[in-house]
């Protein structure tokens, strides 16, 4: 008995020390700087609208952030193409904002 207890709380502490080591690298909030008004993304309260961290890292969590591809590899998408399509294909389907004044703040 004492021996699955033990077993457990090294689990659970394992899990505590992963969890805090993990959300230190994952913003909470991402502020991204536009001429056409800055859009302030929350990133925490996103990843309850998707199912994983892929749906939007669709290149893996390896592959850094969207801008390091989009924007910098000619071949890629353009940056603002890229945010514009994943964030407003998103929001038309599941009622986020979709007008340029609900992710732009002039
Ligand atoms: C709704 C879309 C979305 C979801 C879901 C999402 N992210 Fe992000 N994440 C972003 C965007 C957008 C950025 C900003 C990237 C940029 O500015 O280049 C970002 C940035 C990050 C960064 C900083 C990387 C960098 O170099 O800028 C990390 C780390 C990260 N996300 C981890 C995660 C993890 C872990 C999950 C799942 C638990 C997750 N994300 C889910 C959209 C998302
Ligand atoms: C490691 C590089 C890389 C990273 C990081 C990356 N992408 Fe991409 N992305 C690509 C490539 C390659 C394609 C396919 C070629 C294309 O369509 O531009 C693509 C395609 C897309 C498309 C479809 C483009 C279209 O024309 O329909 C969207 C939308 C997109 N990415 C959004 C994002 C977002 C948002 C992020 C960050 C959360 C991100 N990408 C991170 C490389 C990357
Ligand atoms: C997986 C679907 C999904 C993706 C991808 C997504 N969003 Fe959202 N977004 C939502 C939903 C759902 C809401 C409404 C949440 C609510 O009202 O509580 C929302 C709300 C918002 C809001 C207004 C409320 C707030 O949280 O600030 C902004 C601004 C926003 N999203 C920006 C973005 C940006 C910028 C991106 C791309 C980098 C993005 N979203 C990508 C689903 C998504
Ligand atoms: C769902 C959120 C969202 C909506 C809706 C949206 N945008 Fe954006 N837009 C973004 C994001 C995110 C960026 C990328 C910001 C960056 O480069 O860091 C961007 C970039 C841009 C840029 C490039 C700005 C620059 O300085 O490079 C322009 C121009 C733009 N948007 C115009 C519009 C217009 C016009 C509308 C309405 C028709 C609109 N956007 C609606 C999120 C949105």
């Amino acid at each position: 008995m004492t021996q699955v207890r033990i077993c457990i709380m090294l689990l659970v502490g394992m899990l505590i020390l992963a969890t805090t080591a993990f959300a230190a690298e994952v913003p909470i909030t991402v502020q991204m700087e536009s001429g056409e008004g800055n859009v302030l993304f929350h990133h925490e309260e996103h990843l309850v609208a998707a199912n994983d961290c892929t749906d939007c890292h669709h290149m893996g969590l390896d592959a850094g952030g969207c801008r390091d591809c989009h924007g910098v590899d000619r071949s890629v998408a353009l940056l603002k193409h890229a945010f514009h399509r994943q964030c407003r294909n998103c929001h038309i389907k599941v009622s986020g904002p979709t007008e340029c004044n609900g992710c732009h703040i002039k």
